[in-house]
């Protein structure tokens, strides 16, 4: 994780001293101390017996149902959906670690408190718009909103608001609290012209929007009517950019383990789903879904519902969505209404009720369906050109049982066989392609991928990284190249560099590769005393014995296709290998 090398590392260092994971864990989950650890209900997948542990001495946690392990910070961005560096200004700010200067923003001229005063000027403007919405010369505005079914309760908790009658009124009443022009035009809460200063939003509603810290970064306002804009956003200011962010993510993040996050398109949409009672809503900033928005929502659920408008432009823009979706391994699926409706138009028609009777579709299905609806299936050629769109992201299923049902429909729809439907598809080289995408909070299996590597090896290559993780072995006696599994000798680089187990763990943004790499790390070698150096011996030696083998077996595939002489001298070279893994596989 790039991010992780803006902190000084000695600086981290002393976070990760200060910040005791015992204390840090049990804000959130409640330890018993047991046999030298800590052990609780693990807070990442339900269960009713505790196996999750901490262990204190090397201020690590380790889950033994789900494989999810790491240090105090990684637990923070799990716990909280947070990136590394927002869960290490959290962690410094519980232990009162004052932040180290950060070198990123001294390039981008602005610094930490300039932010802070724009987040200060946007939180205190929010407090204005919502004190004016209750003003009776703004009634129109209130109106406007009860109109459009939203209670007051709701209001509340959006903390929507209006604009005030005056043009100046925002910027004035930000002024008289101490805020300067240049600071409320950087926050894009006023604008000058003509060497005026006026309010940037005007005769609007306002919402709003708020990131999973509870900062304002910035606002819409929805016009009235018909007037144009229909909606208008702050531009982009050293705190907001409408691409990276999501409305309401102040919300989606007060949900534990929600199953799937909707995503609309407006924020009326967010808001009408809240108020009926649907957990987990959040919208675009009125951008086309972008990736950095996907890589946020796969923190908060291991699925995403796209729910837009039944208009041409919502059915174009779900397509898009599924694409970067895909793109980022999200798993996401498309919520349907009936006639053409709106999120907020079902709703407010068929109630929570109604909601929940709606099946979502798998991301396949939509787009087939989308495509069945741009071809003529009456002639001959439109259902090839049918066939041939289909095939295109067809091709991208990797289950092969998705794939077979997917085509039994084609089947039907199309008249093609079997045969010439999976032909088109590809379907041999659907079959190699083996890289599976990585979801999020998905069960995680330990040793999935194939490594190579038996389980004698393997159990030596974990035992080895135990004893380096405990300081027990120094450099010297293990290299990293005393590893056959490229990911455990990855791991053993890292080690012998001089990280820590949790700083190695931190920067690992592959969620399986981290299961895998926490069930090692986390875990004791239980070497005593002088036991650690026969352990280390004992690993060494068969990992050594392992690698003679895998020589021999290459050169006896090699000695079947040569003759003579060459033969002869390979023959010899495996009979002094063979030796050689006799001696090596005896203790001295
Ligand atoms: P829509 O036009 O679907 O708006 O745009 P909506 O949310 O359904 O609006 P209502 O129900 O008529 O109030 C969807 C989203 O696109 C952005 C806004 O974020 C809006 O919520 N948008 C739309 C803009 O930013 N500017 C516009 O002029 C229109
Ligand atoms: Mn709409």
């Amino acid at each position: 994780m790039a991010l992780a090398g803006r902190f000084p590392q000695a600086w981290l260092d002393e976070l990760r001293d200060r910040a005791d994971i015992v204390q840090v864990v049990s804000r959130y989950v409640q330890l018993t101390p047991k046999g030298g650890r800590y052990w609780g209900l693990c807070p990442f997948h339900g269960e009713k017996t505790a196996s999750f542990s901490v262990n204190p001495q090397r201020q690590m946690y380790y889950c033994f149902g789900c494989h999810a392990g790491g240090s105090a910070i990684t637990f923070v961005m799990e716990m909280e959906h947070m990136e590394f560096r927002e869960a290490v200004t959290l962690l410094a700010e519980q232990v009162h670690l004052a932040l180290p200067e950060m070198t990123g923003e001294r390039q981008e001229g602005i610094s930490r408190s300039e932010k802070e005063r724009i987040y200060e000027a946007n939180r205190q403007c929010a407090r204005f718009y919502h004190s004016q919405l209750w003003k009776s010369e703004n009634e129109p505005i209130l109106a406007y909103l009860h109109g459009r079914g939203v209670d007051d309760a709701t209001i509340r908790v959006f903390g929507l608001g209006s604009t005030p009658a005056r043009s100046d009124g925002a910027t004035k009443a930000l002024l008289e609290q101490g805020f300067t022009e240049d600071e409320l035009v950087k926050a894009g809460i006023s604008v000058k012209r003509d060497g005026r200063i006026y309010d940037m939003f005007r005769q609007r509603a306002i919402f709003p929007i708020i990131d999973a810290q509870g900062r304002v970064l910035g606002f819409g306002g929805r016009a009235l009517g018909d007037a144009k804009p229909k909606y208008l956003n702050t531009g982009d200011t050293p705190v907001f950019n409408k691409r990276l962010g999501v409305f309401a993510a102040n919300l989606l993040k007060k949900q534990r383990n929600l199953r799937r996050v909707i995503l609309v398109e407006g924020y009326m949409d967010v808001v009408a789903l809240v108020q009926c009672g649907v957990v987990g809503v959040c919208a675009t900033l009125g951008t086309a879904l972008t990736l950095e928005q996907a890589r946020l929502l796969k923190r908060y659920a291991p699925e995403i519902w796209v729910s837009y408008d039944g208009d041409a432009a919502g059915q174009h823009a779900i397509l898009r969505a599924l694409d970067i979706f895909d793109e980022e391994g999200v798993r996401a699926r498309v919520l349907d209404f009936p006639d053409g409706m709106d999120p907020d138009e079902f709703i407010r028609a068929r109630g929570l009720e109604g909601f929940e009777t709606l099946e979502p579709m798998d991301a396949t299905t939509y787009r087939m369906k989308q495509e069945l609806s741009a071809h003529d299936m009456s002639t001959q050629e439109g259902r090839t050109a049918y066939a041939i769109a289909c095939a295109k992201f067809l091709s991208k299923v990797r289950e092969p049982v998705e794939l077979e049902n997917h085509v039994k429909r084609l089947m039907v729809a199309t008249g093609f066989s079997r045969e010439v439907l999976l032909a088109q598809i590809g379907h041999t080289e659907m079959i190699e392609q083996s890289k599976q995408p990585v979801y999020r909070h998905a069960a995680r299996p330990l040793e999935t991928k194939n490594e190579g590597v038996d389980t004698e090896t393997a159990a030596a290559e974990k035992r080895l990284l135990q004893l380096l993780s405990e300081g027990r072995v120094e450099a010297g006696v293990i290299s990293a190249e005393d590893f056959i599994s490229p990911e455990r000798r990855m791991l053993a680089e890292k080690l012998l560099s001089g990280m820590t187990p949790g700083a190695i763990l931190e920067e690992m943004d592959d969620e399986e590769q981290r299961a895998r790499a926490a069930s090692v790390l986390t875990q004791d070698s239980g070497a005593h005393g002088e036991e650690e150096l026969r352990m280390t011996g004992d690993c060494l030696r068969i990992l050594h014995k392992k690698r003679i083998e895998e020589k021999i077996a290459a050169l006896q595939r090699q000695v079947m296709q040569l003759q003579g002489e060459e033969k002869r001298s390979v023959l010899l070279q495996i009979q002094e290998l063979m030796k050689e893994r006799q001696t090596a596989g005896r203790k001295e």
